[in-house]
C-alpha cells in the first residue's frame, strides 16, 4: 500500500514538473527577442542582373528593416513581401504570389493602418543604381499567424504608388526567401 501511493505520489510530481516545462517556453515567447534577425539574399530575376540582401531585426516592438539592393534602374522600386518563397519562376518571379496579407486588407503605405503585412512602400536607387535600406516598421513579426519567416521578399519594375490592388508596381526584377539569421544584440 505504502509502496502504491509512493508510486502514485512520483508520478504525480512528475506531471507537475511537465506542465511547468510545457508552460515555460511559452511564457517566453509573448514577448518578441530582442535582436533576433532574418535576412533575404535577392536574386535578378529574368535578365535584371539586380542584387542583394535585406535584413530584419527585432527592435523592441518594431522590426527594423535594412538592406541594399544593386543594379536598379535610378529612381523608386515596389518593395514587398509576397506569400511564398517559392523561387522557381527565375523568368518573372510569380511563384512568389502576391502580396503576404494574412488580415485580408487592402493595399496601402507602409506608415497606414490598412495595409497588407507585406507592403514596405518603396525603395530609391541613386545614380550608381544601388538603393539603401533603412526603415522601421510595427506590423511585420517573426512569429504567429502573420509571421513572415518562410516569405518572400520581391523587388519591382516601377514604383509603388499605393493604388488598388498591389500598387500598380509593374513587373519582379529580384526576390529572395526571408530565413532566419544569427541573433545580434
Ligand atoms: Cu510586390
Ligand atoms: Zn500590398
Amino acid at each position: 500500500m505504502r509502496l502504491r501511493i509512493l508510486c502514485m505520489l512520483s508520478v504525480a510530481v512528475v506531471l507537475v514538473g511537465q506542465s511547468v516545462q510545457a508552460q515555460a517556453p511559452r511564457r517566453a515567447r509573448a514577448l518578441p527577442e530582442e535582436g533576433e534577425r532574418a535576412i533575404a539574399v535577392l536574386h535578378g530575376i529574368g535578365k535584371s542582373g539586380v542584387t542583394g540582401y535585406v535584413i530584419f531585426q527585432q527592435v523592441g516592438n518594431r522590426i527594423r528593416v535594412t538592406g541594399k539592393i544593386q543594379g536598379l534602374a535610378p529612381g523608386k522600386h515596389g518593395f514587398h513581401i509576397h506569400q511564398f518563397g517559392d523561387l522557381t519562376d527565375v523568368a518573372k518571379g510569380e511563384s512568389a504570389g502576391g502580396h503576404w496579407n494574412p488580415e485580408s486588407m487592402p493595399h496601402g503605405a507602409p506608415d497606414t493602418k490598412e495595409r497588407h503585412v507585406g507592403d514596405l512602400g518603396n525603395v530609391e536607387a541613386n545614380a550608381e543604381k544601388t538603393a539603401t535600406i533603412d526603415q522601421y516598421d510595427r506590423m511585420l513579426k517573426f512569429r504567429g499567424h502573420d509571421s513572415i519567416i518562410g516569405r518572400s521578399v520581391v523587388v519591382h519594375e516601377k514604383p509603388d504608388t499605393f493604388v488598388q490592388p498591389t500598387g500598380a508596381a509593374g513587373g519582379r526584377v529580384a526576390f529572395g526567401v526571408i530565413g532566419w539569421a544569427k541573433i545580434e544584440k
